[in-house]
């Protein structure tokens, strides 16, 4: 018998529901339209997926820091990365795709901008799919949990908030914590580089409503990395570096908390994509201690 497609959740179903939107209103025209979009992170694999469904060309601009392995798999999904050449002179994404966007007539294209940072969509399908299936995980596997922590970071937010509000309308009592790279604090807009691919990614996050925010806490990579190790050994899960800073965070939380109480957590995506800012970074200890 054939099995149903599973839709994919998260950030597969953010882009998913920026696709969906786009074709209802006629913005993506199947045959016509290609879809452009600054972006490494998994709002980019989710577009390239979601467009390959539709057969629908996908143009991404990748800054250059982002992990290799990533930029080639976004390739092999079958997005083609644009603008490298105004990268190496030093162009910021946002110019690159504004630069196509005002050429597109003379390129003979008709692109629709998803523009992540400006899209509800995403938003949308983290408040009625991420943050329903969790509640609905969470009512099967813990239905005595009433009060939740709620660890996670913001690249645009959307995941944060979507999901807090979901569970919070679920009846959940829940405080939420904003995970972010030392050196950095969206809430005042002050940035610096850091291997945290996704989160506190150089603007304010549009979709954190800081309201939900209890309180933030500052990680360090050397610290976040011996919990990605640790996790790896002990869980058989290698994740990525936003999802073990929010472990470190979640893990520090766990204990002493009253029956009906639990700390919640994001695995974002898996590590294999950053083994290049593990290993690159001289400051790190890579032996087991
Ligand atoms: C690896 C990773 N972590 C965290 C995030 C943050 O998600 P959001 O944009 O919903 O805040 C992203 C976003 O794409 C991501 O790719």
């Amino acid at each position: 018998m054939q099995q149903p497609r599973r839709k994919s959740q998260g950030q597969g179903g953010a882009s998913r529901r920026v696709v969906k939107n786009a074709l209802e209103i006629g913005g993506i025209v199947p045959g016509e339209t290609t879809v452009i979009e600054k972006t490494g992170g998994n709002f980019g694999f989710g577009l390239a997926l979601a467009c390959a469904e539709i057969g629908v060309s996908v143009e991404l601009v990748v800054g250059l820091s982002f992990s290799p392995v990533k930029r080639q798999c976004l390739e092999f999904f079958g997005a083609k990365l644009i603008g490298i050449d105004m990268l190496k002179k030093g162009a910021a994404p946002r110019e690159v795709i504004l630069r196509y966007l005002v050429n597109a007539e003379s390129m003979g294209k008709r692109y629709f901008y998803t523009d992540q940072f400006n899209n509800i969509g995403s938003l949308e399908a983290h408040l009625e799919e991420t943050g329903p299936e969790l509640s609905r995980q969470l009512a099967v596997g813990f239905p005595h949990v009433k009060r939740l922590s709620f660890v996670a970071c913001a690249g645009t937010g959307a995941s944060l908030t979507g999901i807090a509000r979901s569970l919070r309308a679920s009846g959940f009592q829940i405080d939420v914590v904003l995970v972010e790279p030392e050196g950095c604090d969206s809430s005042t807009g002050k940035f610096c580089d850091h291997p945290f691919e996704g989160m506190s990614v150089g603007v304010s996050p549009p979709f954190l409503d800081w309201t939900h925010i209890n309180q933030t806490q500052w990680v360090r990579f050397s610290d976040v990395v011996k919990t990605q190790r640790r996790i790896s050994v002990e869980r058989g899960f290698f994740v990525g570096n936003t999802s073990a800073a929010c472990l470190h965070v979640a893990m520090q939380m766990r204990n002493h908390l009253a029956a009906d109480h639990k700390v919640l957590t994001i695995v974002y995506d898996h590590g294999l994509w950053y083994l290049n800012t593990i290993f690159a970074d001289p400051t790190l200890t890579l032996r087991a201690d």
